[in-house]
């Protein structure tokens, strides 16, 4: 195997692994303009980094990996390029139910998907369902997702709970977490952004409150393993204390 941040030809190991990696997927747009083609290509390119990103992760041992791919207010687009991303969309679903369970990988989407197709949705109960037959690396994809509209939801599938007397007691931090997108999922370590905007744009409000934040001008498609390395890298040299001190 090539060198990686896990293992080098000089023998270094690396400190630590993020449990849990999340990326903002931009710059795809721009990608395609410096080279003359339509914003889809620039998707389609992305589309190609994600899967080898998401096989890198999975071959280094990150355990999760979520990706921002379609926000809230991405539908303002033109339909021309909403309707090229669902198609990748729909190619990329079509491949993870034929592979999943040969690759042991589980792939969920987050976010109201009752927008989107019925095919696309019958898609993503299929590969939730296959999902919970599987153990191993899961990739998470967000799809019409706003981390807003995800806490939103979250209080308003409790307070169905509580109205129909399936959830009682005062609301704690823990019991939210339980009616998130990510429930179960340890909350993201490292929080990536290529592109050179430095926001967080709506993304994983809630699960991002201690990441260790990466930005990076590198444009997403061309995006690669070492540039994860260098992420990881720089993970590795916080000194992250979630409030605390340092004893
Ligand atoms: C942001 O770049 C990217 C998007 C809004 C779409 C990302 C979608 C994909 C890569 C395809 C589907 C994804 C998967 C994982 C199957 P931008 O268009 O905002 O870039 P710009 O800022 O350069 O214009």
């Amino acid at each position: 195997m090539a060198d990686n941040i896990l293992n080098n030809s000089a023998g270094e190991q690396a400190k630590c692994l993020p449990r849990h990696i999340a990326i903002i997927l931009d710059g795809n747009g721009r990608w395609a303009k410096k080279r003359g083609l339509p914003r889809n290509a620039g998707h389609l390119a992305g589309s190609e980094t994600f899967r080898n990103i998401a096989t890198y992760c999975k071959e280094i041992g990150v355990e999760y990996l979520t990706v921002y791919a379609f926000s809230t207010e991405n539908w303002k687009r033109s339909t021309e390029e909403v309707s090229g991303i669902m198609r990748l969309l729909d190619k990329y679903l079509h491949e993870a139910i034929r592979d999943m369970r040969k690759k042991n990988i589980r792939m969920k989407v987050f976010g109201d998907i009752s927008r989107l197709s019925p095919k696309l949705q019958e898609l993503i109960h299929e590969t939730d369902e296959i999902s919970q037959q599987i153990e191993g690396f899961q990739a998470n994809i967000c799809i019409n997702y706003g981390g807003r509209a995800e806490i939103v939801r979250a209080a308003q599938l409790y307070a169905n709970d509580v109205a129909e007397g399936r959830a009682e007691g005062e609301l704690t931090e823990e019991k939210l977490e339980g009616y998130m997108y990510s429930a179960g999922i340890p909350d993201p370590d490292l929080l990536i952004r290529p592109g050179g905007e430095y926001r967080i744009s709506n993304f994983l409000l809630w699960q991002c409150a201690y990441s260790e934040f990466y930005f990076t001008d590198v444009l997403w498609p061309d995006f690669t393993p070492e540039e994860l390395d260098k992420a990881i890298a720089s993970y590795n040299s916080r000194d992250r204390r979630f409030g605390g001190v340092k004893t």
